[in-house]
């Protein structure tokens, strides 16, 4: 990272500001919408001034994402993996999280082991009452459609996994939220059969 970033990075954390991160912003046409509309991640207007943090591991995209958002003074762009960003947080420093559509390394059954203490450590970061949304996709592994008793027992499963993390539920959405728009939402929401998504609001405890 370089040394102005890193310095905007930890002037951002001193301040009173709210901090609002994205992993995998991808081009980061989402991220640009949030700033541009001064919106947190539920869509609402902030009352706090914030700095808005994307990170993206893939070069082509990050660089996609630094050109939408060259005029935007109240972010920070990081071409990084978020699994070596995070830990150079304080406890209790971030706000809010938004993880849309994460790769399967971080999020599905076979890999749960090694996600679940990378969410512990996203779990340590937010802050007390601090949010993590997390937006993601079950698909059958014949590429049938989805059945409802698949979607809500693995719904199940996931929101078991995130309870032991410390994580309350606050909501649990069917499908992403209708205004966010994304490279691979957009895609996805073209086969909504066979890729069916929820959203889920974690919170972190408001005495932690
Ligand atoms: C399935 S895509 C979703 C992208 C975007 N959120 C969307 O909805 O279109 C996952 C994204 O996460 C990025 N990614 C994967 N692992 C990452 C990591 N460890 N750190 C940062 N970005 C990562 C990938 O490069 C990719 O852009």
């Amino acid at each position: 990272m370089s040394s102005d970033k890193l310095m905007r990075l930890s002037f951002a954390l001193k301040s009173p500001s709210k901090v609002i991160i994205e992993f995998g912003m991808d081009d980061g046409r989402l991220l640009k919408k949030l700033i541009e509309q001064d919106h947190d991640i539920n869509l609402d207007t902030n009352t706090s001034s914030v700095t808005y943090i994307g990170i993206e591991l893939d070069r082509k995209q990050f660089e996609a994402a630094e050109s939408l958002m060259k005029n935007d003074k109240n972010v920070i762009l990081l071409n990084a993996s978020f699994e070596q960003i995070l830990p150079m947080f304080p406890d209790g420093s971030i706000d809010q999280i938004l993880d849309v559509l994460p790769d399967p390394a971080y999020i599905d059954r076979t890999n749960q082991n090694s996600w679940q203490s990378f969410y512990k450590v996203v779990y340590a970061k937010l802050k007390p009452a601090g949010l993590l949304r997390l937006v993601t996709e079950i698909t059958d592994d014949l590429l049938e459609p989805v059945s409802d008793e698949a979607y809500n027992t693995w719904v199940q499963w996931l929101s078991q996994i995130f309870r032991s993390l410390g994580f309350t539920i606050r909501d649990s959405m069917d499908g992403p939220p209708a205004e966010y728009s994304t490279r691979c939402l957009t895609q996805f929401r073209g086969d909504a059969e066979r890729i069916r998504m929820i959203t889920l609001d974690l919170v972190k405890d408001k005495n932690e």
